[in-house]
């Protein structure tokens, strides 16, 4: 192996050469059918129910300025996607565009990293998907039928309401086969099955801005003392106190409402000690006089009061839990500055927070800035038209359009929804699971209207239609980066199989599906959605750097759409992309090292060694002139 061959370039000619040999696929969409695929991307489990954590744990009321933090990092990398999507209008994605201008280990990382952004992604919708199915059936049946708890989550996440672990997300599995079969069936049926799916999405999301305006109580953006926000380290509590309880129990069943009762006596008290600790903190600051903090204590233990252990044996419990519950809270304190804060860099940035924290802005701007690292995940989608370019019936004009109308679409309707859903309840009281549906559930019971209850039931169907075609689109997605990456010899051919009839990569979807339905059976949803954001940050840093590259290296190539400003916008797009990965956690970091260490070992030890690219440069150097370099076309 020759080191250089690991920086071989794929030049833009045979991309193009190659797009006219045999087993390629449909080019059947217009912009409107890829702006659709666009849209039936980017709306789903993002705003219908990441937002309820990013605004009820991490950002507050201020998550819609995350969203706009968001905005700006993906209009950045979509005007350089759009550059690279009409120029090499090719399956493939980010992958391709690595190929042609950082050389091949670059392109196989990116693609390795492309499987967190599509693959992984695939799995939290679909674990999503759960949730708004449950909350679905609530709704229409006046809160007869659910799903049983342990059928609902994985086993690793921790259920209020039920005494042991769930088994698994069954739901999600039995989602994940059907989008298979649809998208075996091919393009034509899915690209109409996903148009179908996107008008719902949109009707709901227009009824959740329509209806929901009328029940915005501004008070809620600017009233609710930052004090009440809630505290990471209030989400152990539940396992903490099952295990405590199984303990002290061995040969007894622990009820749900044991667990629930004593979480929620240790929550009251724990948030007692807090406030007088942080209170203290913040006037030794300068930032809080005597009396606003002895408010804040006095409405703290006011609200507390209800569920304070009463009995001297529950007083006892909870003061052997406390200790532990301090523990997780140094070890969550920092959390909110990512890896920042493994630097030591946190230290300088807390008092900007101490000082914006208001009832806006409860987590500071470390908050807006991780509920941007969060919220991002609503956004991923986009590039994914960049997938379908072998699709298009015109790339060079299509690509551009769709890529940008349809993030511009999407922005103005989160900023809606956000502004919607934080106005409309209480951000400590949002719903993590199903932020959108369960407040409007919440208002029809306290306005005990039918019409509200009918507009959940739409919400909650609207929320499974609009995950539905995202996991359509991002499946079909990864199964076309898998076939191009077959393609060019890096991955076994098995995955550039194109089904004779169907026109459609089938294998390729069949082993994709099936990886991501266990994935999404059982694996924990957050730490999922943590490493899609890290994985598509990434990648969204690198195709900004790579457009540049481009740029300088063959300036003279033929180029459809030329990203404005590029010296602006593409340093622009790696620096704030990169900010964002910043602020997600350390151990989210530690699991992207991993695998991308995994996707180095696979690329030596298979990738490289059956690369096509390769395979003609070393046949070149005992052939001279077999392989043609000539990338220069020209404008
Ligand atoms: N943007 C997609 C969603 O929100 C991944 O579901």
């Amino acid at each position: 192996m020759h080191w250089k061959h690991l920086f071989a370039k794929k030049d833009l000619e045979t991309l193009l050469a190659e797009m006219a040999g045999e087993h390629r696929l449909h080019r059947a969409l217009g912009p409107v059918a890829l702006t659709t695929i666009g849209v039936g991307c980017i709306i789903g489990a993002g705003i219908f129910v990441v937002t309820g954590k990013a605004a009820a744990l991490d950002a507050g009321p201020a998550v819609i300025v995350s969203y706009l933090v968001c905005a700006v990092s993906c209009v950045l990398a979509a005007l350089c996607y759009a550059e690279f999507a009409a120029m090499a209008p090719v399956a493939g994605s980010a992958y391709t565009y690595a190929y042609t201008t950082l050389g091949e280990i670059f392109a196989w990382m990116i693609g390795w990293d492309l499987i967190l952004e599509y693959a992984m992604a695939c799995a939290t919708v679909a674990s999503a998907w759960s949730n708004y199915l449950n909350k679905f059936l609530l709704a229409i049946s006046n809160d007869y039928l659910q799903i049983p708890k342990q059928l609902l989550f994985d086993p690793f996440t921790s259920v209020e309401g039920l005494a042991g672990h769930p088994w698994l997300s069954l739901p999600s599995v039995c989602i994940t086969l059907v989008i298979m079969a649809i998208l075996i069936l091919g393009i034509r049926e899915s690209a109409r099955t996903n148009a179908v799916l996107v008008s719902i999405k949109l009707s709901v999301v227009l009824l959740v801005i329509g209806v929901g305006c009328a029940y915005i109580q501004p008070a809620n953006w600017t009233s609710i003392p930052y004090a009440e926000r809630s505290l990471p380290e209030e989400f152990a509590m539940h396992d903490l106190a099952r295990n405590h309880l199984l303990k002290q129990n061995p040969d007894k069943e622990i009820t749900a409402e044991e667990v629930d009762r004593l979480t929620k006596q240790l929550r009251s008290e724990y948030r007692v000690s807090w406030i007088k600790q942080e209170t203290e903190r913040l006037q030794k600051a300068g930032r809080l006089s005597k009396d606003e903090a002895q408010g804040m204590v006095d409405s703290t233990i006011a609200k507390a009061m209800a569920n304070m252990p009463r009995t001297e044996e529950d007083h006892q419990t909870v003061q052997e839990l406390l200790p532990e519950v301090r523990e997780t809270a140094k070890a969550t304190a920092t959390k909110s500055w990512g890896i920042l804060a493994f630097l030591g860099i946190d230290r300088w940035l807390q008092p900007i927070d101490d000082s914006l924290r208001g009832p806006f802005m409860p987590y500071g701007l470390s908050g807006i800035m991780l509920g941007a690292a969060i919220v991002f995940f609503a956004y991923i989608g986009f590039d994914s038209i960049s997938t379908h370019a072998e699709e298009a019936k015109n790339p060079a004009r299509d690509m551009p359009i769709a890529i940008l109308s349809s993030l511009a679409v999407c922005t103005v309707l989160y900023v809606a929804v956000t502004a919607v859903i934080t106005g409309m309840v209480p951000y400590p009281n949002i719903d993590i699971h199903a932020p959108i549906a369960a407040a409007f559930a919440d208002k029809a019971i306290e306005e005990k209207s039918t019409l509200l209850k009918i507009a959940t039931s739409l919400i909650a169907a609207g929320g499974l239609a609009g995950m539905t075609s995202v996991l359509l689109v991002m499946l079909q997605s990864q199964a076309r980066i898998f076939m191009a990456m077959s393609r060019d010899g890096l991955l076994p051919k098995v995955f550039s199989v194109v089904h004779p009839r169907f026109r459609t990569p089938h294998l390729s979807t069949l082993i994709t599906g099936t990886g991501i339905c266990l994935v999404a059976a059982f694996t924990p949803i957050q730490k999922l959605e943590e490493m899609v954001n890290i994985g598509t940050l990434m990648a969204f840093a690198i195709v900004c750097a790579a457009v540049l590259m481009l740029r300088i290296q063959r300036p003279n190539a033929k180029r459809p759409f030329r990203c404005p400003v590029i010296w602006i916008v593409a340093p622009l797009g790696v620096v704030v992309n990169f900010a964002m990965m910043l602020f997600l956690p350390g151990d989210t970091w530690a699991r992207l090292v991993i695998w991308l260490l995994i996707g180095l070992s696979i690329y030596f030890l298979y990738s490289h060694r059956h690369s096509h690219l390769i395979k003609n440069l070393v046949h070149e150097i005992q052939v001279p002139g077999a392989v043609d370099q000539g990338f220069e076309t020209t404008e």
